[in-house]
């Protein structure tokens, strides 16, 4: 059953969403060659709770971490460790928190240093996939609508959306229904309502779609070792334009910060 938030829930909604924004781009600015997984996770969980907030994803089935960081090749779900990060890399990272019993849920991909051409056309093709998605996101559109607004982004390109994993509701439980995927063929005619709150989050290889689950249970990485992205954001779908929870300040795009990293061309 897809709910439809109230005005008192979707004010709760903007609190977690606005700071899971703000330590989302905190630990993001940290990101440097020398940096190391877990020096990420350790500040995204005391940066958090500094805030009264509590990391979402630890203890979600089994999870251990306050922070998802995937490196190259890795899609999502990618496990902190002492890996250094090295110019070049990219990493996704994908944060949750709990304030006052609502979730909030996003993610960016970040280069560490400056990047390849290659890496910088996915990351920038699927954050647009994202935006494009999130336009989608009026009252009266179906989820086939946000699935087809992806694949207009990614498909000119010949990249391969991930298929595996999907977005979903998000209110009181970090997945609510529906399931929202990312390509036309998984999604359904189910229409968009004013007060449904979603998270879009696309997920492109550069190469082809194919994922597999290495040994340690969690991390999915591209089964033809190409390079992957992730974005998300969390928002509320209004009587106009979708209200993106999440978004950092400066406005759409993340506040501007990709644009401000070298390498990286929008
Ligand atoms: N942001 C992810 C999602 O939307 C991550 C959750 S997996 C977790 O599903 F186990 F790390 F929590
Ligand atoms: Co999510």
């Amino acid at each position: 059953m897809v709910q439809v938030k109230s005005n008192r829930e979707i004010e709760a909604m903007r609190r977690v969403g606005k700071l899971v924004a703000k330590v989302l781009r905190q630990v993001a600015t940290l990101v440097k060659p020398g940096v190391t997984l877990l020096e990420l996770d350790s500040a995204a969980e005391s940066l958090s709770r500094d805030e009264g907030a509590i990391p979402a994803f630890k203890g979600y089935q089994g999870y251990r971490h306050t922070l998802c960081t995937s490196v190259n090749e890795q899609i999502v779900h990618g496990i902190p460790s002492d890996r250094a990060l090295k110019e070049g890399d990219i990493i996704g990272l994908d944060f949750g928190l709990i304030l006052d019993g609502f979730y909030g849920d996003s993610a960016i991909t970040v280069p560490v240093g400056p990047i390849s051409e290659q890496a910088a056309e996915l990351c920038q093709t699927t954050m647009r996939a994202l935006y494009a998605a999130i336009d989608a996101c009026r009252a009266g559109n179906t989820l086939k609508d946000i699935a087809a607004a992806v694949e207009g982004v990614v498909n000119p390109k010949s990249f391969g959306i991930v298929r595996e994993f999907v977005g979903h509701g998000i209110g009181r439980k970090l997945h609510e229904d529906p399931q929202v995927p990312n390509y036309v063929a998984g999604a359904s005619s189910f229409k968009l309502k004013p007060g449904m709150t979603i998270c879009l989050e696309p997920m492109v290889n550069r190469g082809k779609p194919g994922m597999r689950v290495l040994s340690d249970g969690w991390t999915a990485v591209s089964a033809d070792g190409s390079l992957s992205a992730h974005y998300e954001h969390a928002l509320v779908i209004t009587g106009g334009d979708a209200e993106v929870l999440t978004e950092w300040d400066g406005g759409r795009p993340y506040g501007g910060f990709l644009e401000k990293l070298a390498g990286f061309q929008l």
